[in-house]
């Protein structure tokens, strides 16, 4: 579209304008002095707004108005308005490198930032080793105090029974008739050290002699416990010869009348505890203590090889626990076939009953049962004892007599000629 358009200038001077399409281009055509010096004109239509292009500067307050195919056409002369879009582009343009500035220095940032990442990163794995070698060391401290804590449980658990109240304890009066003989020391010395950690055990031991001896005086203390030390010299007619059986006739029966004797007269007020005959050179499970405080008139339990037997042991009713018989395939008739280590007596019964003690006066074999049936004792008074007859807690061992030369025996017999060491084998 090719149009005029005409101006009203103050000066009522005209200029011609050509107007295209939405987009106008004025051509003014001003006299030299009233050149609004060059710049942007704008057109307001009522259409929209037109910028024209006339030069860098314009006088921003000249208007010049007119008619464009009858509408009114106002035109401003604009002055720095001129350059908006050049600065709008600009402050874009600037707003963007902006923008990228802040970007960019975000990236240096952020340099840093994985720099200072990465180093905590490796802090944090180093103290992470040191976290987890401290988690061995400590897991190994504490599978030790493991260990220990177990083994203190164990021993604890066994030493229990024993210690606990062990005064309250009934007392046990363990009754040893011993004789000379060049295994006495030795079998005494592992008797003493069994012995040694019952509770509440008064060890009676009555030594087949004239007189006390030192040497023997020396291992019952040596075991700490309450003790007799006695002695009851069994008549040379009634002792064993070398060459005779050892059940030719009976022995100890002495020795136990006098340790018997020694409880009626110094624990003549006892009615709690009990008595029981325990050979020097027997087994003994300490267990078989803690069975036999409970007795209260007469326990029995089984004897490991004894009697050409693996074991000799009372049989127990599984009805009503009571005994009902004994499984001894020697002499079976004897009122009670058992062996001097298969029972123990409460104390009381020796002060009911004074004068019961051994004889030399009963067929071979019947010492235990002539003592039970003279504590007016029956059958079925029996209390079976380690788990109703099922546990064996003492063998008949017995210690060999040993071979010696000629004059070891003879210097033995003498106790005469011993060097140091010697002595302290056998005395
Ligand atoms: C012994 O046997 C009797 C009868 O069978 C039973 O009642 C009792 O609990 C048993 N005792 C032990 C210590 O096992």
């Amino acid at each position: 579209m090719n149009s005029h358009l005409l101006v009203r200038h103050s000066s009522d001077r005209l200029w011609d304008y050509e107007l295209y399409k939405s987009r106008a281009e004025i051509h003014a055509y001003l006299a030299p002095e009233q050149k609004p010096s060059r710049g942007h004109m704008t057109c307001s239509l009522s259409l929209g707004r037109i910028v024209f292009h006339k030069g860098r500067r314009s006088n921003p307050n000249t208007i010049v108005a007119g008619t464009l195919r009858g509408l009114r056409c106002e035109m401003a002369i604009g002055g720095q308005s001129t350059n908006l879009s050049t600065k709008v582009i600009i402050a874009i343009a600037l707003f963007f490198a902006c923008q990228l500035l802040l970007l960019w220095s975000n990236f240096e940032d952020l340099d840093e930032k994985k720099a200072s990442v990465e180093a905590a990163v490796a802090r944090l794995e180093r103290r992470k080793d040191v976290l987890q070698k401290k988690i061995m060391d400590l897991e190994r401290e504490s599978y030790r105090i493991n260990k220990t804590l177990l083994r203190s449980e164990i021993l604890l658990k066994d030493r229990l029974p024993l210690l606990k109240n062990s005064r309250d304890l009934p007392p046990i009066f363990f009754i040893t008739p011993t004789h000379y003989r060049p295994a006495q020391k030795a079998d005494l010395t592992r008797l003493a050290q069994t012995l040694k950690s019952v509770p509440n055990l008064v060890w009676i031991v009555v030594e087949d002699a004239d007189r006390v001896s030192e040497g023997v005086a020396a291992v019952i203390k040596s075991s700490g416990l309450q003790y007799g030390h006695l002695h009851a010299q069994t008549p040379s007619h009634l002792k064993l010869n070398a060459s005779d059986p050892n059940w030719k006739v009976p022995r100890g029966v002495m020795q136990r009348n006098q340790a018997l004797s020694w409880i009626r007269t110094n624990f003549a007020a006892s009615t709690r505890g009990v008595v029981y005959f325990g050979d020097d050179d027997n087994t003994y499970d300490w267990r078989l203590f803690n069975e036999m405080r409970s007795i209260r008139n007469v326990g029995v339990w089984p004897v490991g090889i004894v009697g050409g037997q693996l074991v000799e042991t009372p049989l127990v009713s599984a009805e009503n626990g009571s005994v009902i018989g004994f499984s001894a395939k020697w002499k079976p008739d004897r009122p009670f076939p058992i062996d001097m280590a298969a029972f123990a007596v409460n104390v009381s019964l020796l002060h009911s009953h004074p004068k019961t003690e051994f004889s030399y006066d009963v067929p071979r074999g019947y010492q235990e049962s002539t003592f039970l049936v003279g504590l007016n004792l029956a059958r079925f008074d029996l209390e079976p004892k380690a788990v109703n007859c099922t546990r064996v807690y003492v063998w008949h061992t017995r210690t060999e007599n040993p071979k010696l030369i000629a004059s070891d025996r003879r210097r033995f017999q003498l106790q005469k000629d011993l060097t140091e060491v010697e002595r302290h084998s056998v005395l």
